[in-house]
């Protein structure tokens, strides 16, 4: 990496914006998927801000499809095999699968059930779910619920391999509220590669409190993944890994960006919707792009729920920030707009073509008997003042086996070593800082947010399980530990930064 000439000036510490854009950067921007052999990327180096690297944009060889040219695709809703007094009982299957995502192109990707996205599992709140997923792929897999409340032996270890051949039956006792989940791959040191091959879909829990609510349901109750990534000629999705040995190469070492924007598989795709409310449930699924999604032209988006479930009550507003790994849950109503008219979801954080996303073509007057209360759940703060422990969680640049690497206070993630261990019931709170942005995640724990730089988040608390740290920000957390004993891990979702050793194991004692 050459530091001094990589400086990104006048870009911006968020993981999806690429840098402003000066001239010095042009010729970085428009690397080719065929031209990154070593030689290019040790003569360029990758962008970087204060000497440390940020996402990086891969571009496509492939010419780029026409934007809103294909229906959005909705992931099939998997059927359990079995369902007894015990559970609902699901298989996945992991295989490969030639699939057509750019038009007239054929993507081999890795799928649960040969799908990207995997099929929407529907679970509910307190019933518990088994899910054997079948690796049939050359590699071996690790599948984590995220957002689940998950015992420590289903919660997709990263070192719990499931062997190409062999399968795992996840156990899901779901004893939490109604959220929107995802479940990916979580193999260590290699969930960057498999995740952008295509191992990743949705796990809906809904509960009696959120089926009581008049929200948009049925067809109006849209999941969408988002992410990107890039094509070459022959319509494969290559990831820039390194020749030998986990995380992505040099250049992409900050994260690797995709120059086509996907929605649930496929490339700027467009949906015919109703005069009227739908919910869109959010999801970033990128390896490392963070988006600021906003409706054009104009328009209001109602927030009605965070990684973990319902807010208090619904919060109108203008844009939402999501990076890796978080999910939002939105109203749009649709009726605020003509039949024939187009509306588009952008994102602001991109430019060119990653500023696009989707498009909403608001197709026929039709009954809507949908509503957005007014309150929608009650969320307990926790209190500060109860908490037992407040810990340090540096996320940071460092060195590493001879190169860089990305470390929690200082560390490189080691199986072994046990950064935290807090007590089962107890109330902690988590002070975590960055250099560069980085998405930290926590597994099991759900938590609130009490501070960015010392100031209250706006509004009530709500439950995550994500949160976006920018540049050089320090965020306090808090959280309860309940339900399980065991180890457990906390890491950035940046993937190639966990790819790259940003995790810490946390047992709960
Ligand atoms: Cu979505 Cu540990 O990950
Ligand atoms: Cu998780
Ligand atoms: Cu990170």
């Amino acid at each position: 990496m050459s530091p001094a000439r990589g400086r990104a000036r006048g870009g911006t510490s968020s993981a999806g914006r690429t840098r402003g854009g000066g001239p010095a950067l042009t010729r970085r921007e428009t690397l080719r998927l065929f031209g990154l052999g070593a030689a290019v990327a040790a003569a360029s180096g990758c962008s970087l801000i204060g000497g440390t690297p940020v996402p990086e944009l891969m571009a496509s060889t492939a010419p780029l499809p026409k934007p809103f040219a294909v229906p959005l695709p909705l992931p099939q809703v998997a059927r359990p095999y079995k369902t007894d007094a015990y559970a609902d009982y699901y298989e996945l299957k992991q295989r490969v699968a030639d699939v057509e995502i750019l038009p007239g192109l054929r993507t081999q990707v890795w799928g649960y059930d040969g799908q990207f996205p995997g099929p929407t599992i529907r679970a509910r709140s307190g019933r518990k779910t088994i899910v054997r997923v079948a690796n049939g792929l050359a590699a071996p897999t690790v599948t984590h619920l995220h957002g689940g409340h998950t015992p420590p032996q289903s919660d997709g270890y990263p070192t719990d391999l499931v062997q190409p051949g062999a399968h795992r039956d996840y156990e899901f006792p779901l004893e939490q509220r109604a959220a929107t989940l995802w479940y990916h791959d979580h193999r260590m040191d290699y969930t960057g590669p498999q995740v952008w091959r295509g191992l990743a879909g949705f796990f809906l829990v809904g509960d009696e409190e959120e089926a009581a609510l008049p929200l948009p349901s049925g067809e109006r109750d849209v999941p969408l993944m988002i992410c990107d990534r890039s094509f070459a000629e022959d319509g494969t999705m290559p990831y820039p890994g390194r020749e030998q040995g986990p995380g992505a190469r040099e250049m992409f070492m900050g994260g690797v960006l995709g120059d086509v924007i996907l929605v649930n598989g496929a490339p700027w795709p467009q949906l015919r919707v109703d005069r009227a409310r739908y919910r869109l449930r959010l999801l970033n699924g990128s390896n490392a792009r963070t988006y600021e999604l906003a409706l054009s032209p104009g328009g209001t988006l109602v927030r009605i729920g965070s990684d973990g479930g319902l807010l208090a009550a619904p919060r109108p507003v203008r844009q939402v920030r999501l990076a890796p790994g978080e999910r939002v849950d939105v109203v749009a109503d649709f009726s605020a707009y003509r039949v024939g008219d187009q509306v588009e979801l952008r994102n602001l954080a991109g430019e060119g073509p990653q500023a696009r996303v989707m498009r909403f073509a608001v197709d026929r007057d039709a009954r809507d008997d949908s509503a957005i209360p007014a309150r929608l759940s009650r969320i307990e703060p926790l209190d500060p003042a109860k908490a037992t422990a407040t810990r340090d969680f540096e996320f940071s640049s460092g060195s590493m086996h001879g190169g860089t690497g990305w470390l929690i206070n200082g560390r490189p993630f080691d199986v072994k070593h046990v950064e935290a261990r807090p007590k089962l019931g107890d109330t902690e709170i988590w002070r975590v800082t960055s250099d560069v942005a980085h998405p930290v995640h926590l597994h099991l724990a759900h938590f609130q947010v009490l501070s960015v730089n010392g100031e209250r988040p706006e509004g009530p608390p709500e439950w995550k399980d994500t949160v976006e740290l920018r540049e050089a920000q320090t965020v306090e957390i808090i959280t309860r530990f309940t339900g399980y004993r065991g180890r457990y891990v906390m890491h950035c979702h940046n993937l190639e930064h966990e790819d790259m050793a940003m995790m810490a194991n946390f047992d709960v004692i």
